[in-house]
């Protein structure tokens, strides 16, 4: 797509996360640049790229990896994939929330172990999804989703917490807006779905897993920073909650001290939008959004054209 469009086209070849020095060199004198997740676009890059760079194509739908107010600033676009993930990514919530509720991880290792020596009444026991009260913290797309989903598949009650009201998601699943604490009392699962920004950071910690139940299975396939993760493994070690799901990490690649220690955690590595439909369906939209901004439009997906210094 982008090949045919443009001549002068340069991907990165290397199947790793490039580094600062990589990513300041190539990025100098580009007119538009796609990046990943894992690429922290900051003033300096901005600066590197030079000012006739147009458009920062985020392949992501989260982009707390760009500072999206100096790109502003300069009147550099910067745009995201929404949509295409969404089900990938609720569906991996679910998958989580399966798998913790029913101690997959921990059943897995000990068949492979060689431990089993017959059906037992005690043996594994977890959590009942169906019927029980599912808490959303960000009703946004993906929470929406997973919450319509296991209301719907799974009889599942639904609380979310949101600065607003979902009223589409209220008639279609009955779900209830509270306040955070009276969601985290009262959920047998907690699934967390809001943007990393300066108010989401360590949105949840110690005392937020000290109001949730013992039975609590807590999920996050947001950002790794919103949890305090430090929190989360003494949580999930000392059995004040029964398990937790993550896809995220707050210094990803680097995992918590302790965490993958633990038996009541499953912890796949950033994984949640990985099909083959969605990942195609991101790479189309982050190249479109590129090829509009070079063709003089405001791209669809564009976060800042409302901010942007012309
Ligand atoms: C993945 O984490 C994304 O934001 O697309
Ligand atoms: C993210 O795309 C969301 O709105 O949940």
């Amino acid at each position: 797509m982008l090949r045919e469009k443009f001549g002068n086209f340069e991907m990165n070849k290397e199947d790793r996360v490039l580094t600062r020095e990589e990513l300041l060199k190539n990025v100098k004198g580009r007119d538009a640049v796609l990046c990943l997740l894992t690429d922290k676009i900051d003033a300096e890059i901005f600066e590197a790229a030079g000012k006739q760079c147009k458009i920062f194509s985020n392949y992501a739908v989260g982009f707390n990896n760009i500072d999206v107010a100096e790109a502003s600033k300069r009147g550099v676009m910067v745009t995201n994939t929404p949509g295409v993930l969404t089900d990938a990514t609720s569906d991996l919530a679910i998958a989580l929330m399966f798998a913790c509720a029913r101690r997959l991880v921990e059943a897995d290792a000990f068949m492979r172990a060689g431990k089993f020596k017959g059906w037992g009444p005690m043996l594994l026991i977890g959590q009942d999804i169906t019927g029980k009260t599912l808490g959303i913290i960000g009703a946004g797309r993906i929470g929406s989703s997973v919450a319509t989903k296991m209301a719907k598949g799974f009889g599942m009650k639904i609380l979310y917490n949101d600065m607003f009201k979902n009223e589409a998601l209220e008639k279609e699943t009955g779900a209830r807006q509270v306040d955070i604490d009276t969601l985290l009392k009262e959920s047998d699962f907690v699934s967390v779905h809001v943007n990393l920004t300066p108010e989401t950071t360590h949105l949840i910690g110690e005392k937020q897993f000290g109001m949730m139940k013992p039975n609590c299975v807590f999920i996050n396939t947001s950002r790794g920073s919103v949890v305090d993760e430090k929190a989360l493994v003494n949580a999930c070690k000392s059995n004040k909650i029964f398990g937790a799901g993550l896809d995220v990490y707050e210094n990803e690649p680097a995992l918590a001290p302790g965490l993958a220690e633990l038996p009541n955690v499953c912890i796949p590595p950033h994984v949640a939008s990985a099909t083959f439909w969605t990942r195609t369906r991101m790479a189309e939209i982050a190249a479109q959004n590129l090829i509009d901004a070079l063709s003089g439009k405001i791209p669809a997906f564009c976060v800042n054209k409302d901010q942007l210094k012309k």
